[in-house]
Order: C-alpha cells, then structure tokens, then sequence
C-alpha cells in the first residue's frame, strides 16, 4: 500500500490528510486526524463513502462486476473449488496444496458435531421459531460450550474457534431445521463432503437415509462458495464491530447472524421467492413494476438493485446457471416461478427506471428458486446463507484481530437532539 496526501479546504481552513492506495480499487484519505486539526467529525450515514478498515480478503468493483476472494474470480472459484477450499482461501490467503487441504477438510469435519447439551438448549425455543432465530440462539450458545477457545489474545484458541464454527455452523443450521418440523436430530457423518453431510443432515431420519444428489450437493457447495465473503457488508462489519471490544467469536458470529436476518441484507432471497410467489404470473409483473417506481409506495422488486454492484452481480450469472441444473436434474421443464423470474429480469432490464438506477438481479434473485426446488422452506433461505457467510466472518474477524492498528470501533454523531436544559421535576410539570 503507498501513501501520497491531499489536500481539501473547509472554510479558511485547509487540510492536508494522507492518500493511501491499495493495490486495486478507489484510493481513500485517511481522515483519522481531521477532528484534531478542524474539530468536525465527517458524516456518511450507511458508510457509502468510508472505509472502514485495510482488508486483504475480498475485493469487488461494483462498476464492472467483478468480485475476487484473495485475487481469484469468483466465477473460478465456483467452477473450479469447493467450499471449504474456499473457506481456506479466505483464511489464509493463499490456495491450499493437495496436503493442506486434506488436513483443513480433516480438522473441520472433526468439529462438526456440537456439544450433547445443545440439543436440551433448543428444546428451550419454541418449535414454531423462524429458524434463523434459533440459529442466532444457537450460535451464541456456543460460547457458554466452548470455554476453552474464547480467549481471543490466543493464536491456537483463534484458530480451534475458526475450525469450530465453520464445522458447527452446518450442524446448527440442519438442527434449527429438524427442530422447525419436530424431527430428531441427524448426527453429521464424517465421510461425506460439507454439503452432502448438510444435505443428509436436513434431510435424512432415522428410519430412512437419505439419497444424496450429487447435483444437488455440487449446487448447494457452489451456493455456499457464492456466499462465502463480500467484503465489508452490513453482517461482516457487525462482526468486526462486535469484534473490535474483544468480544469472543461466538458471540461476534452471533451478531453476524442477527445483522444478516434483515430483508435488505441476506433475508433478501426469502423475500425475492415470495414476491415472485405473490406476482404469480408474467400478467402480473407490470403492475408490480410499477409499484416498484411509485416514490408513494414502499414496495421494491426484492433481488434487485445493490449497495456495491452498479452492474450485473457476477454471483447471479452463476447463481442462475446454477439454478437451471437443480430444475433438469429435477426433470423440472416448466417452472412457473422460473418463467415469472425470467420475465421480470428482462422487463425490469429493458426498464427506463431500473437502467437509469443501475438496478440489475443480484443473487438473491435465483438462489431462493434453487433452494426451494431442492426442499428447503422459504425460512431456511438465509440459514444457508449464514452457513456459508461464516467462512467470511471468521476471516474477516481474524484479519482484523491480527491487525496491530486494530482499535475499538466507535462512530461519532452529528447531534441534532435538545441542547442543554435543566432537569424539571415531575410536581412542577404541567
Ligand atoms: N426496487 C425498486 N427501486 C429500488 C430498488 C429496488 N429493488 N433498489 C433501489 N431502488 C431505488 C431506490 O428507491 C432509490 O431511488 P431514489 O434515488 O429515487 O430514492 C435508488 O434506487 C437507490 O436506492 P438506495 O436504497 O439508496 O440504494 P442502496 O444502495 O442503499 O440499497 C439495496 C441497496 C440492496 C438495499 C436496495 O437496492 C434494495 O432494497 N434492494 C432490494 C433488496 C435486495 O434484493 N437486497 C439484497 C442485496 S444482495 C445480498 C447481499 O449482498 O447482502
């Protein structure tokens, strides 16, 4: 990273900050001494002008659409690697050799099964809990399990709390669904890949196994790859932020997952699958399109549109192709929530609001039509999503732990409340 200045004036004032630049992607000034020299804070709300941190992990070019995990095109990654190669990738920076992977599939298939207790923990919560609730409870249970890889200040802690819960977090994830149905528990089988055993886990009871597809796992690897990382959204800064006060990685991953539950963020695949459902047919989608342009009208056209991506989200091309094998393998011809997704990515396409926008699918768009066709419930869309952004979140988080610059995060504020008055005692109000 090199660093050159800049200079800006605010009034009389002028203000020379560093300029530092990375090794792709827009430069940044380096702000960190501007409330000392001027005594005024900078205000972004939704952070669209800030970084946040130096990052090594991810990069993406939201004009171009491109996304990179350690400098690999996503596209490679999904075509080519795995999800737990990808996981690897994430936390290490580099490619694992034939041997290092071997050992990181070994070590986290060995962390798959979760602590005999968990199972009491859950019967806790309700059975008609979404699913992502339970995730959230579970995942921050695991904190109060695993004493022994909570201090943060600990290298091989770190990295035994990194192995559990990208090994833990498909175990989780299939018990929050198995709970949601009142079906016994599937124990992970350590012989099968991470998507297979997800798969069986979900999927399997104990009077039948289940046949896994192995279109179906390569689908639902390549969704978890897909998932993996996006730099700094609004779930990984959760966790960075959580982070940042030495909060242990359970409980920051937990974080992780409540941020990632809203429907702007990673509900959006839940919510784009029942708009489609609810749009119904492709005589319908003109009058939710213009519902989506009417400024008096909250509705938006879910999977559309990204805070990052001005282009085709390149997840989605992949998403979609992805998409398209799931349905054949299902012998699935005529999908109508297929064609109405067709339809409306071309009509919404061709669209005077959506180009001027820059308003294209993201992948949110055709992941929810997959996830569906392979047996999963609308509520379970953003648990997979979890399952797979874990792989992000624990890099992201060790990234940050192992910064030396590394600080508590604390935002400042432009103060718009009541100036200072003086208390009113309850006797003398009116
Ligand atoms: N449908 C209709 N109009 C939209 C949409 C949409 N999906 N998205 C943005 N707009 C309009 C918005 O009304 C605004 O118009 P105006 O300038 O006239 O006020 C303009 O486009 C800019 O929108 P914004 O909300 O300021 O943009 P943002 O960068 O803050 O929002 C977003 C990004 C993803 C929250 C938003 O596009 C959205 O709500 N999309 C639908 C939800 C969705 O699909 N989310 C998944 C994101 S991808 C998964 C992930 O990476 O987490």
């Amino acid at each position: 990273m090199s660093a050159t200045t800049g200079s800006f004036s605010i009034g009389d004032t002028t203000v020379t900050m560093p300029v530092k630049t990375g090794s792709i992607g827009p430069s940044v000034v380096d702000i960190g001494k501007l409330y000392a020299s001027t005594g005024m804070f900078t205000y972004d709300p939704g952070f669209t002008s800030t970084a946040s941190c130096e990052s090594s992990i991810t990069y993406i070019d939201g004009d171009e659409g491109v996304l990179l995990y350690r400098g690999y095109p996503i596209d490679q990654i999904a075509e080519q690697g795995d999800f737990l190669e990808t996981a690897y990738l994430l936390l290490y920076g580099e490619l694992p050799s034939p041997t290092q992977k071997k050992d990181f599939d070994y070590r986290i298939t060995r962390h798959t099964m979760v602590h005999e207790q968990m199972a009491r923990f859950f019967q806790g919560l309700r059975r008609d809990s979404h699913p992502m609730a339970v995730l959230c409870a579970s995942v921050g249970a695991l904190s109060a399990f695993y004493h022994d890889s909570t201090d943060i200040s600990d290298p091989k802690q770190r990295m035994v709390a990194s192995f559990r819960l990208i090994g833990k977090m498909p175990t989780l994830a299939a018990m929050a669904y198995k709970y949601s149905l009142g079906q016994p528990f599937i124990y992970p089988k350590n012989d099968l890949d991470y998507s297979s055993n997800f798969l069986r886990m979900c999927y399997a009871v104990p009077c039948e196994d289940y046949k896994i597809s192995s279109v179906f796992a390569r689908a639902l690897d390549r969704i978890f790859i897909l998932h993996a990382d996006h730099e700094q959204n609004a779930s990984t800064s959760t966790v960075r932020l959580a982070g940042s006060s030495g909060a242990n990685p359970f409980a920051c991953i937990a974080a992780g997952v409540a941020c990632l539950w809203g429907p702007a963020h990673g509900g959006a695949n839940e919510a784009a699958l029942k708009m489609l459902m609810e749009i119904g047919t492709v005589e319908n989608i003109p009058k939710f399109i213009a519902r989506a342009k009417d400024k008096n009208d909250p509705f938006r056209l879910m999977g559309f549109g990204h805070r990052v991506y001005k282009n085709y989200d390149p997840r989605a091309k992949i998403m979609q192709r992805t998409c398209y094998e799931v349905l054949n393998e299902l012998g699935i011809k005529d999908s109508p929530l297929l064609e109405v997704a067709m339809a409306l990515e071309k009509i919404a396409l061709s669209d005077e609001y959506f180009i001027e926008k820059k308003l294209y699918p993201n992948i949110d768009f055709y992941s929810g039509i997959t996830l569906k066709a392979m047996g999963f419930p609308v509520s379970m869309f953003t648990v997979l999503f979890a399952v797979a952004r874990t792989a992000g979140w624990i890099a992201q988080w060790k990234e940050m732990i192992e910064d030396p610059s590394q600080k508590i995060g604390r935002p400042r504020q432009l103060y718009v409340g009541a100036p200072k008055r003086d208390y009113v005692p309850i006797s003398a109000r009116a």
